[in-house]
């Protein structure tokens, strides 16, 4: 059931269903998330249950406020800390070591833990609502099945998951594509997803260099053990564990938001070209282009990808799901720029077509 997020009463309906245990779906501005108290492991199973995750992949538990992370992060480097300043609330996502007793079953079991506070006013007001009965986080993951496209819009939610499921409406996500996520649990950041916050105002932010997640194992663990031996030497101590296991993030899978119908990347004159040589017997086909495409047949859908990147990633994941029809069987997306704005609409795409 869709329920108006900026009425008081929903709220208060969602927060008292949340606390009784049950799931909600919660608008933010990135993607629409499927929400259940943090700390409530039958309640985070459900979670794993309705979108068909496998349950050691963790969970991005919100937050209401920066104050809030330290009821489940045992540490906040100072460079995760700047990034809280100049970006929460926002799309972003920070991996920081979690305290052992809390968050287990969100966190998929990880020694870290996913936290973000949305800027979304149904998001944060779900949150101050749940915070004032006693629950200081929610997990919550995109609200669709697994590997299948983010929710952009309440519909897409009960799409999904039927309407039995309370869902708040908050509108259109504003951002539209999920949030950069940082790893801040290996003493230096690391890029896990990107998203429309670009890495360079990240460094800018920490005053850090960010390291892609594309840096080799060893280099990661050269640092860790700098890191360790630095500890070490401090503590006076004999070298402890950490260097955890490199976590799993869900969106590095292989195949990922991806529609039914098979997605390609095609530069646009690579696209025309294969419109011409169909010439009128195209069908089956929809495409996805910055630049305007010519089809000699009628049965193909053209749509113009926006040449802003903002409105791009705003409207990415609601496109795919319109182009996505029973009889479209291809979806040929022009390859986005490789400008560094465009990487959070880039990793999706290549991940749609992977
Ligand atoms: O914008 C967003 O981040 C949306 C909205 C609802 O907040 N949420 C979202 O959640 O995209 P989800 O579950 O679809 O993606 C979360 C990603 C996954 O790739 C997961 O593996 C990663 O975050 N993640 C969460 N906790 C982690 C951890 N402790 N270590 C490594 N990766 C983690
Ligand atoms: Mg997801």
């Amino acid at each position: 059931m869709i329920i108006d997020g900026l009425n008081t009463a929903s709220i208060a309906q969602a927060a008292d269903l949340i606390a009784a245990g049950g799931l909600v779906g919660l608008p933010t501005e990135t993607v629409y998330g499927l929400a259940a108290d943090a700390a409530n492991e039958a309640a985070v199973a459900k979670i794993f249950t309705a979108k068909g995750r496998p349950s050691e992949h963790p969970l991005i538990v919100h937050v209401a406020d920066a104050a809030s992370v330290s009821r489940f992060a045992s540490e906040i480097p100072e460079f995760a800390q700047k990034m809280m300043d100049a970006f929460w609330p926002g799309p972003l996502t920070l991996i920081l070591p979690r305290h052992p007793e809390i968050a287990a079953a969100a966190a998929g079991g990880q020694t870290s833990v996913g936290l973000r506070c949305p800027s979304h006013p149904v998001a944060l007001a779900l949150l101050q609502a749940c915070a004032a009965r006693g629950i200081h986080g929610l997990a919550a993951p995109s609200a669709n099945l697994f590997g299948r496209v983010s929710p952009t819009t309440a519909a897409h939610v009960q799409g999904e998951f039927g309407d039995e499921l309370l869902i708040l409406n908050g509108g259109a996500c504003s951002v539209g594509i999920e949030s950069t996520i940082v790893d801040c649990s290996r003493g230096v950041p690391v890029l896990l997803r990107p998203g429309v916050l670009t890495a360079a105002q990240i460094e800018f932010a920490c005053r850090q260099n960010l390291t892609s997640n594309s840096l080799s194992k060893e280099e990661l663990l050269r640092h860790q053990i700098r890191r360790l031996e630095a500890d070490s030497a401090l503590l006076e101590a004999a070298p402890r564990e950490i260097l955890p296991e490199a976590p799993r993030a869900s969106g590095m899978l292989e195949s990922h938001y991806a529609p039914k119908a098979k997605l390609r990347l095609m530069d646009a004159k690579a696209l025309q070209t294969a419109l011409d040589i169909l010439g009128t017997d195209a069908k089956h086909i929809a495409v996805y282009s910055r630049q305007q495409m010519q089809s000699a047949s009628t049965n193909i859908l053209l749509r113009r990808m926006p040449e802003d990147d903002t409105l791009a990633a705003q409207q990415l994941f609601a496109t795919l799901r319109e182009l996505d029809q029973p009889d479209i069987k291809l979806i040929w997306v022009e390859t986005p720029p490789e400008d560094a704005v465009w990487d959070g609409v880039r990793d999706r795409v290549t991940r749609a077509a992977a």
